[in-house]
Formats: C-alpha cells, sequence, structure tokens
C-alpha cells in the first residue's frame, strides 16, 4: 500500500438511516477517505449496507467489536472478511486466545485479508468505571497491557484514544497500527469528546488513522473539512 495515497481519516458514518448515509457518502471520494460502519448503522441495514459501501470503492472499517467465545469471535471476523471490509476490530479484552482465534480465521483470505485490531480501554471509561470492572490498575496501566497482549496476538494494531497514543507508539512496535477516535480539527467543536487532538497533533503523536465524525458529517461542505483536514496532515 502506498502510504502517500492511501488516506488516513476514516470518516464515521454514524446515521440511523441509509439516505443520510448515502447523501454524505455521495459527496465523499474512497481515494480521499475511508468510511467506518458502527454498531448502530450495522444493526439498522445489515451486511447488504456494507457491501454496498465498498462496492463504491471505499475501505470500510467495521466496527463492531466483537468479544466472545474465540469460536464465535473467528466466525463473526470471517462473516466480516467475506463483505469485503478493509478492517475489523475486536476487545482485547477478549483475551489472546481469542484474538489468536480471529487472526488465525482471517489468515486464510491471504492478501485479501482485512486488518485486525482490538479496542484496548474504551475512552469512555474513567478511573472509576474501571475500578467498579477490575479494581486498582491504573487505566494508562492496563491499556498498556492490552496493546502488548494484542501485539503478542499478531493483530494489526489497536484503536485507542489520541490522548496515549505518544506513550503508546514508545512501547510498541513501529508497524503497528494506531487508530483513534477523539479528533477536531483546530477550533471545531468537540461536541461530547473531552480529551482531542487535532489531526496534526495525533499524526505527530504517531497515529496511523484517524477516526472523525461529526466534523465531517455534519458539515454544511463534508468535502471540503475533509479536503482541509488532509492539507493540515499532507
Ligand atoms: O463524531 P466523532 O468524531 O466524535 O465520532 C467518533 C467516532 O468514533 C464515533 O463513531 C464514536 O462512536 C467512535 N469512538 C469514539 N471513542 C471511542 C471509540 C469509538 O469516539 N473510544
Amino acid at each position: 500500500m502506498n502510504k502517500h495515497t492511501d488516506p488516513i481519516v476514516i470518516v464515521a458514518l454514524d446515521f440511523d438511516n441509509k439516505s443520510d448515509a448515502f447523501s454524505l457518502v455521495n459527496q465523499l471520494d474512497p481515494k480521499k477517505c475511508k468510511l467506518k460502519i458502527g454498531k448502530e448503522m450495522f444493526t439498522y441495514l445489515g451486511p447488504d449496507f456494507v457491501k454496498e459501501v465498498v462496492a463504491l470503492g471505499f475501505d470500510v472499517f467495521l466496527d463492531l467489536k466483537f468479544h466472545d467465545i474465540p469460536n464465535t469471535v473467528a466466525k463473526a471476523c470471517v462473516a466480516a472478511a467475506k463483505l469485503g471490509v478493509w478492517m475489523v476490530n475486536v476487545h482485547a479484552s477478549g483475551g489472546d486466545m481469542m484474538m489468536k482465534a480471529a487472526m488465525t480465521a482471517l489468515n486464510e483470505f491471504g492478501d485479501k485479508r482485512p486488518l485486525l485490531t482490538a479496542v484496548t480501554v474504551l475512552t469512555s471509561m474513567d478511573q472509576q468505571q474501571l475500578d467498579k470492572v477490575i479494581g486498582d490498575t491504573a487505566i494508562i496501566e492496563q491499556v498498556q497491557k492490552l496493546a502488548l497482549l494484542t501485539q503478542d496476538a499478531g493483530l494489526d494494531g489497536i484503536v485507542c484514544s489520541a490522548q496515549e497514543a505518544k506513550v503508546l507508539r514508545g512501547l510498541l512496535d513501529p508497524d503497528f497500527k494506531l487508530v483513534t477516535p477523539g479528533i477536531r480539527p483546530e477550533g471545531a467543536d468537540k461536541q461530547d469528546q473531552k480529551r482531542v487532538l487535532t489531526p496534526k497533533e495525533a499524526v505527530n503523536a504517531g497515529v496511523d488513522y484517524l477516526v472523525i465524525g461529526r466534523p465531517i458529517t455534519l458539515a454544511e461542505q463534508p468535502q471540503n473539512v475533509l479536503e482541509q483536514i488532509n492539507n493540515s496532515i499532507a
């Protein structure tokens, strides 16, 4: 893959209906961005919607964050790969047996295999929430532990907070991908995101792919906003 022509912005398609989704998608160019389809859209519109978007030439990140027994997750990843998506993900807290089973199943697809990434600790979790789940571990320690577990299991990367990227980049292999939401262009509304980085700051921190939703999806001229973001990180 040519790094210079491979778009690194992943636009989050967070819509509850197909016509709103396509009115945005039809304004976007697969050479300038990838697209993310998450649980809401997938639950409303299902695999046919994913196939339609893939058929338009977009690299699609199917963000369903699988977390189940190894056999079930491996089969779900195979189903995702059959849709032709570019990336699929799991929860690292499902364990390395689960992640290895998913990777082994995906390796059957050879060079058509989607990238497999894992979520470490959801950025919506604060220390108090994490304490109630595992107790006595700092969030950053848990993130680092799960990031290393993911790398050792042979996955391609992790989904993490842009704020954690710098520390993680120092810990992980250079080609291990960091995918981060919580990105806001300079001066953009933060909405419910608390700790944000600009696209340029994120890239400088070692992030490989930037997940950006509302600054693009709610813009009057989405392609112009995308163009400005791409220029800012060129
Ligand atoms: O609109 P915005 O840029 O905030 O959208 C970010 C996207 O990334 C949304 O689809 C959101 O669900 C997702 N995401 C996130 N934080 C995470 C994981 C996923 O914002 N920790």
